[in-house]
């Protein structure tokens, strides 16, 4: 079924839009994304994504394409268009077309592109088993905090890893782990405390695990927010992920070996429904 889009202003279907061959996302991926997950029709933490992506812009001196209200009626407009029960709104927002020059254009106009995937995200079967991960060294260059479309680093990764028989790779840089090729990565240690990476440039400022840190503080889990090692992942009792796209999401084995006994543990478990239950209830 042909989907309605959203493309610079209009709602279209899907085969009628387009965007210049001179657009600098295309041109120099000089062009920043969001992916706000969607259930019941609803959106989790859509001012989050919407705070993160005007840091997005700031960072790299762009344009914003219209506000923050304008593009939450579009989510809306498209959510509705869509008939989109469960899923995901994906949003880019580039810095314009312009003849090719390493620097940025003067007054380009931002190019606008927004779409929906409709996704089970609740039932995943990924959810139920875990994942298996293997350690790959983070090639990515030195601002993960701005949500950009270059993406071809990850994309590599995740190839390894279906390469080695995994689902995903662990990025690794000065012998720790950053995060995921498109997730925030988390142990769990022996004596249960929460472990994942503290937020600086090195890594994406994720939503989800926001949230998923907030709720597990609030019930009384132990958080210790710190760069580990993959010796330290290997040792864990658990480990897990998060993503707007996946929520939390055991991980079951590392480089082939079993992590804790290798079966889904109780705090990724536990976090999941904790998460799944709380931002429902704030979801708009
Ligand atoms: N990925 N780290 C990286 C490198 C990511 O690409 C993502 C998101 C995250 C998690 O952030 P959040 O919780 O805000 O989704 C961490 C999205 C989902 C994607 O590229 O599809």
């Amino acid at each position: 079924m042909s989907r309605t889009v959203y493309v610079n202003r209009r709602y279209m279907p899907e085969e009628q839009a387009t965007v210049s061959i001179f657009d600098r996302g295309f041109l120099f991926a000089d062009a920043v994304y969001e992916v706000t997950s969607v259930v019941g029709g609803k959106m989790l933490d859509f001012t989050a994504h919407a705070k993160r992506l005007e840091r997005s812009l700031g960072e790299l001196d762009m344009a914003a394409p219209c506000t923050m209200d304008e593009l939450e009626q579009i989510h809306r407009q498209l959510i509705e268009r869509n008939e989109l029960d469960e899923g995901l709104v994906y949003l880019q927002v580039t810095r314009g077309a312009a003849d090719r020059d390493f620097a940025y254009p003067v007054g380009a106009t931002p190019t606008l592109v927004l779409f929906t995937q409709a996704k089970s995200i609740i039932d995943s079967p990924t959810a139920q088993t875990g994942i298996k991960v293997i350690s790959i060294p983070d090639i990515r260059w030195g601002r993960r905090d701005i949500k950009t479309v270059q993406l071809l680093a990850p994309s590599m990764g995740k190839m390894a890893a279906k390469a080695a028989g995994a689902d995903d790779a662990w990025l690794v840089e000065d012998g720790f782990v950053t995060e995921g090729t498109s997730n925030n990565a988390y142990i769990v240690t022996a004596d249960g405390t929460i472990v994942t990476r503290d937020l600086s440039n090195d890594i994406l400022h994720g939503i989800t695990r926001a949230a998923v840190l907030r709720f597990a503080a609030e019930a009384q889990m132990a958080i210790e927010e710190r760069p580990f090692t993959i010796d330290e992942a290997l040792n864990a009792k658990e480990a897990f992920f998060t993503s707007a796209s996946a929520f939390v999401c055991p991980v079951v084995q590392m480089d082939g070996q079993a992590i804790g006994d290798g079966k889904v543990g109780p705090v990724a478990k536990r976090l999941r429904e904790i998460y799944l239950e709380e931002s429902l209830k704030t979801a708009t």
